[in-house]
Parts: C-alpha cells; sequence; structure tokens
C-alpha cells in the first residue's frame, strides 16, 4: 500500500499527505481567547478565531493538552485524558470546534502526554495506595533510586533524579520530567492498552493527528539510556498500524529532541512506518545561529546530512513553541556562544534553552523576522508557528519557567488587550505591558490595519508558499556559495503523485546572514541558462551563465525565492 497517493472518491478526494503541503499553527488554548470572562482562554473562544486563521493561511491546528489537569507543567501533567479541563470548555464545544475547522477545511492535531501522568491522576492514586491492585504496576516503582543509572535528568533546573521516594507507598517511582509526573509503565499490556484506548476517544471525536509527546522515552530498559529503544519503536509501530487499518489520513506527530539520525527512526520505514511527521529539532537552533554569527556553515551541514526517510515522512519545521528554544542539538561551544547573544540576563534561561519569544529574541528586527520566516516556509516539511508570533508578539521574563511566553494573545488595544473581559488582575497571566511589544501597538487589529505589518507579510509569504508545491513537495538540494554568510538550496518538485495535478517546478531560495549587503556567486551547475525570476513580484534576474554560476548581490540579512524558469534550450 502506498501511503501519499491519494483516495479518490466520486466528487471527493481525500489527499492523504495533506501534511506535507499544510501550514500549521500552534495554539495554547489557555493563552488565545477567554470567551466567558473567567480569566482564561477556552476553547470557544479559539473556535470564535478560526476565521481568522483561515485567513492567514493555517491548514492545521496544533493544540497542547486541554484536558483535566492541575495545571503544574502547562497542562502536560494529565489527571484524566478524556475530560478537558472545565475552564477551558466542554466535550461538545471541542465537537463544535472540530467541526468549524473542517467546515473550513481546517484540521486538527492535538497533544497527548502519555509518557507520564500528573500524579494527581486516579490511576497513580490508586497505584501508591494498592500496589496488589489493578493499577498497582501502571508507573514504574523500585525500592531503590540506582535504577537507570544511564538514563539523564531533562528538566536538570528542578530536579536532580530521576525518582522521587512516595511515602505511601514506600518505594521510589520514576519520571522522565517533574517529580509530579509519575512516568507509565509500558512493559504493562494494561497501560498500552489503556493508552490506545485513549488515542482512539479522540481520534473518534474528528481530531486528524496527535502530537506524540515525549516519545523516546517511553521504555526503559536496563543499562539503556531511555531514549528511543526498541521496544518504544514497536510500540510506535503498533500505533500507526492501527491508524492506518481505521483512520486512514489522521497522522502521528513525533516530539522527539534528537539527534537527525534518531529521529528518522521514529518515521520507520516505507514497510514498517512509525510516524508520518517529527519535528526537527537540529535545524532550529542553527537558524538562530546563523543570524548572529553570520555564517551559514552550520545550516549547510545539518541540511546537506542526508538522513534516509521514507516516502511518506515529512519534518516539522519550527522557529519557536510554548518550550523553552532547547540547545540540547548543540555543541558546548555554540550552546555558550548563543547564550551570550541570546540569553545575556540569567533570567532568560530555563533547563538546557531560552525562554524566549521570537521578537525579542531578534530583537524585534524586521529584517531578522522576515529572514527566519521566509526560511521557515521554504526549508523542507511544514512549518509550525506559534501564535502571537505572526504579530511580533513580546515576552515577559518576570513570570516563572514558560510561562514566559505562554501570555495572552494580543488582539487588540482594549482592556486585557482584547483576550478577556475578566479584571485584568483576574487573568491567568498578565498581559505584555512592556516598552517595545506592549499590547497598546502590537496587536492583530493594529497590524490589520497597517498593510505593511509584519503579520500581512507573514499571511502574503504563506499565501506564496502554498500556491508552490515544491515547498510541501520538492526535494532540497544545497549549493556551493562564494560567501560563508549565505545559504542557497533548490526546492524540486517533480509535478506528480497529488491530486493537485501536474505541476513541475524549481525553487531557488537564497538567504544572506549578512550583517552588510553582498555579492554571491552561486553553483547552479546544470542550470546553465536558466532564466531566474522573482517568485512574488515576477522580476526576471540574470540568466544562470555558461558556467554554472549565477551572481547575486542581496541586501543585509535578505533572502531571495526565485523560480528557476527554463530557456526555451535547456530542459528543466
Ligand atoms: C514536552 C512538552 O513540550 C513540555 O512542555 C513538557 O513540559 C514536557 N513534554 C513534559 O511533559
Amino acid at each position: 500500500m502506498s501511503f501519499t497517493a491519494p483516495i479518490t472518491l466520486p466528487g471527493l478526494t481525500l489527499d492523504l499527505a495533506w501534511y506535507k503541503r499544510a501550514v500549521f499553527y500552534e495554539v495554547m488554548v489557555r493563552s488565545y481567547v477567554d470567551s466567558n470572562g473567567d480569566g482564561a482562554g477556552d476553547l470557544s473562544g479559539l473556535t470564535s478565531k478560526l476565521d481568522y486563521l483561515q485567513w492567514l493561511g493555517v491548514d492545521g491546528l496544533w493544540l497542547p493538552p486541554f484536558f483535566a489537569s492541575p495545571l503544574r507543567d502547562g497542562g502536560y501533567d494529565v489527571s484524566d485524558y478524556q475530560t478537558i479541563l472545565p475552564e477551558f470548555g466542554t466535550l461538545d464545544e471541542f465537537r463544535d470546534l472540530v467541526t468549524k475547522a473542517h467546515e473550513r477545511n481546517m484540521r486538527i492535531v492535538i497533544d497527548l502526554p502519555i509518557n507520564h501522568t500528573s500524579d494527581a491522576h486516579e490511576w497513580f492514586q490508586q497505584s501508591r495506595s494498592d500496589p496488589e491492585g489493578p493499577y498497582g504496576d501502571y508507573y514504574v516503582w523500585s525500592d531503590t533510586d540506582e535504577k537507570y543509572p544511564d538514563i539523564r535528568v531533562i528538566f536538570v533546573d528542578s530536579e536532580d533524579s530521576n525518582w522521587t521516594f512516595d511515602s505511601e507507598r514506600r518505594q521510589f517511582f520514576f519520571h522522565r520530567f517533574f517529580s509530579h509526573q509519575p512516568d507509565l509503565n509500558f512493559d504493562n499490556p494494561a497501560v498500552v492498552a489503556a493508552t490506545f484506548d485513549i488515542i482512539r476517544f479522540w481520534l473518534d471525536l474528528g481530531v486528524d493527528g496527535i502530537r506524540l509527546d515525549a516519545i523516546p522515552y517511553l521504555f526503559e530498559s536496563d543499562g539503556g539510556t531511555g531514549e528511543g529503544e526498541p521496544a518504544t519503536h514497536e510500540y510506535v509501530r503498533r500505533l500507526r498500524e492501527m491508524v492506518d487499518r481505521d483512520y486512514p489520513g489522521r497522522i502521528l506527530i513525533a516530539e522527539a529532541n534528537q539527534w537527525p539520525n534518531e529521529v528518522v527512526e521514529f518515521f520507520g520505514t516505507d514497510e514498517a512506518p512509525e510516524c508520518h511527521m517529527a519535528f526537527d529539532f537540529p535545524a532550529m537552533p542553527r537558524i538562530f545561529y546563523a543570524l548572529r554569527s553570520q555564517s551559514a556553515t552550520e545550516l549547510v551541514r545539518v541540511l546537506s546530512e542526508h538522513t534516509h526517510k521514507p516516502s511518506f515522512a515529512s519534518w516539522g519545521v519550527f522557529l519557536r513553541n510554548h518550550d523553552e528554544l532547547t540547545l540540547e542539538m548543540v555543541s558546548e561551544e555554540y550552546r555558550q556562544a548563543m547564550y551570550g547573544w541570546y540569553a545575556y540576563d540569567p533570567r532568560m534561561r530555563v533547563n538546557v534553552g531560552i525562554r524566549r519569544r521570537l521578537a525579542p529574541l531578534l530583537d524585534n528586527s524586521r529584517a531578522e523576522l522576515e529572514l527566519v520566516h521566509a526560511l521557515l516556509f521554504s526549508l523542507q516539511g511544514s512549518p509550525f508557528l506559534y501564535y502571537g508570533d505572526e504579530i511580533g508578539m513580546g515576552d515577559n521574563i518576570w513570570l516563572p519557567d514558560r510561562d514566559a511566553s505562554r501570555t495572552p494573545m494580543q488582539w487588540t488595544p482594549d482592556r486585557n488587550a482584547g483576550f478577556s473581559t475578566a479584571d485584568p488582575g483576574k487573568l491567568f497571566l498578565p498581559i505584555v505591558q512592556s516598552l517595545v511589544y506592549n499590547y497598546s501597538h502590537t496587536n492583530v487589529e493594529a497590524q490589520l490595519a497597517q498593510s505593511r505589518s509584519l503579520l500581512h507579510w507573514v499571511r502574503n509569504v504563506i499565501h506564496v508558499r502554498k500556491a508552490h508545491p515544491a515547498f510541501g513537495l520538492g526535494s532540497l538540494t544545497v549549493l556551493r556559495t562564494s560567501h560563508e554568510s549565505v545559504l542557497a538550496f533548490v526546492r524540486d518538485y517533480g509535478g506528480s503523485g497529488t491530486p493537485f495535478g501536474d505541476q513541475p517546478e524549481r525553487v531557488l531560495c537564497v538567504f544572506s546572514f549578512a550583517h552588510n549587503p553582498v555579492a554571491v556567486d552561486i553553483d547552479l551547475a546544470g542550470f546553465e541558462g536558466a532564466a531566474p525570476y522573482d517568485l512574488f513580484g515576477g522580476a526576471p534576474f540574470p540568466t544562470v551563465r555558461d558556467d554554472g554560476v549565477l551572481t547575486l548581490t542581496l541586501a543585509t540579512q535578505n533572502f531571495y525565492w526565485l523560480h528557476l524558469a527554463a530557456q526555451a534550450s535547456t530542459e528543466l
């Protein structure tokens, strides 16, 4: 069976590879719109903004957990997977969101943290009080805290061990994250069955995809690192089998903060598939490194690495999300450089990363915001935007942990930035009121009213991307350039195998990270005589010379997306 060939029914084409061309938008329900004035965002509020998201060009929403939870880890500490936290709404309101999103051809991806639960989950409460009972073996218990010494601690700022003593059961329980988030015991078949049931429950409600939170960490083994153990891959393979069999067209997205050769394991193979998508953690910090070092070398290196992935697989590329800008995938030397550039105040750091939003990271430089978005929308894979970044929202580093960049969405210059009608003191987090990012000027309404705003610019680029299948479906080949600040690659799409008809095309993407204008020679051997034109305005550019070189000049931190049209004599 081909996993990407479209299914065609009379009057309807189901594109199984929809996620490859989709633009995703991560939105925290709590932070977006408060429809009932209680100070926290909710599902109905989000539903009321679907028109805005459709206008922006969003094809899929990623919703971090909105289930019952004590909210000690932004909802990633679930106390009941089949109940919605009352302050966020009801199952009926969720159904309504799914229906109204689907009416707009927009998909909903939900986030399922199944590696661990909250310690408030009924399963854990029973497990600690009744070791011989039905939930006694649901968690990873031990008489010592010395088991699995090779498994690293992830939240280094708050935890110094993966084991915590439970005074009731008088044993230690294992946790990869906070000590209030005990890890489920996947060696217990009942846990495997329970997690499958939860996933089916949400797929039955119509969700289009599941982000598998913390997926590398499901299984532990003696002597292992607890990351991507063979049993974990076996679990994901079985899950994928179930999805392909019973829910074709729905997708699984891996959150695996690992090196490319380890992440690709979560795609599996064409014969034994695992996840449809995986976040590209290695590319992200290198984009930020390139901006300050003015060198594209590290980016060129990761983009040139040929990690083989199956035909259905696609990367999820991103600049920022609800977590810290993680620096786990860079060397110590680069990490220190990035702390120096981007987190000069220790308050900006958390764990192995930086807890700031995109615009403040880039010091609100419009040139840099445009450059990184242009990269985001042209790299191989599907882009994931983080709510608020489309208007260059700021952050609040005086708030604890990652709340710094989870503040309410800024819609208008009115009370509570139009997010809520509650008394400002009642908001779950305060609105950003800093000098540079104050909601009185950084808001959707103001940017809608200004045709050259970042919001309009981002929307325009999204629409240009969507008009060209090469971005979603094409291969990416990095080109040699004469300037270390310049990254150039070709996106090449042969033009078959989608329900959108044949549209072969090649797009040359060029980015300069230099802090001054540059001239650069790009090695386009094989494209001699090709006549590029600008994808935005259609202006013709000089043709590729007979020696296969294209010479371009780029303004400071600028970029081009050029259609590589063929001359009559050149077969492209
Ligand atoms: C990954 C999530 O992205 C993060 O927000 C959370 O804290 C950890 N998983 C632990 O649940």
